[in-house]
């Protein structure tokens, strides 16, 4: 294993709580139900494309303009953007520092795939950005998750081979394009919600080097 590449939502802080409670803001303003279920499935998802199931869940997929619709993400990302404002080192999620310090102290190279335009905003608010030896530009990109490009550009990026390189991920999206990459994949959240991944923890604070270590070698072994 010579690169780790995160997820950031839900995995190394809890933004998709705030994600879920932005896109909750904007679907009451426009009457579409919204809950936790239907927020489960935009996890991972771009912008746009969430907006997009939002409406089509609401039967309003024609109803908006496009600048009608860029005003909706706009007053999401504002909604958003207060919420991520009071974001502090504490807020790491339990384990993450910790694993980091683990990667950096074995020279492990240390990737970013976020589908979020407000990624590097946040990692200097966790004060972590200089942990990341790169961060992929999700405006650069011609596919969002589940599509591998994302986890590919970060492996090029790091200068290691897809085959060398771990990723985890919370969402079921995340985890179809590490498998698609090519990579060894780490779900974090329940099992169910996890299918194809090498190796699922419940919560970030499982997240080890010293584990991933030894699922690194069983996946390896088994891939022969
Ligand atoms: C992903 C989140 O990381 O980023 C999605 O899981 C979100 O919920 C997406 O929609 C885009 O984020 P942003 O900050 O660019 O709107
Ligand atoms: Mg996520």
């Amino acid at each position: 294993m010579k690169a780790v590449i995160f997820d950031l939502d839900g995995v190394i802080t809890d933004t998709a709580e705030y994600h879920f409670l932005a896109w909750k803001h904007i679907a009451e303003q426009i009457d579409i139900p919204f809950d936790k279920g239907v927020n489960e499935s935009l996890k991972g998802i771009s912008r746009e494309e969430s907006l997009e199931s939002i409406l089509i869940l609401g039967g309003a997929e024609t109803k908006y303009t496009n600048a009608e619709k860029q005003e909706l993400m706009h007053q999401k990302n504002q909604y958003y953007q207060t919420l991520i404002s009071k974001l502090m080192p504490k807020d790491l999620l339990p384990g993450i520092g910790r694993l980091l310090c683990e990667l950096k102290g074995e020279n492990i190279k240390i990737g970013l795939a976020s589908s979020s335009r407000n990624a590097p905003e946040i990692l200097k608010r966790l004060e972590i950005i200089d942990d990341f030896h790169a961060i992929v530009d999700p405006t650069a990109l011609a596919n969002g998750k589940p599509d591998p490009e994302i986890f590919l550009t970060a492996a090029a990026l790091l200068g290691v081979s897809p085959a060398d390189c771990a990723a985890i991920e919370d969402a079921e999206a995340g985890i179809s394009a590490i498998k698609s990459a090519g990579m060894f994949a780490v779900g974090v959240g329940h099992e169910q919600s996890m299918l194809g991944a090498d190796l699922v923890v419940r919560n970030t604070c499982d997240l080890t080097l010293e584990l991933l270590n030894e699922e690194w070698e069983q996946y390896k072994i088994k891939s022969f």
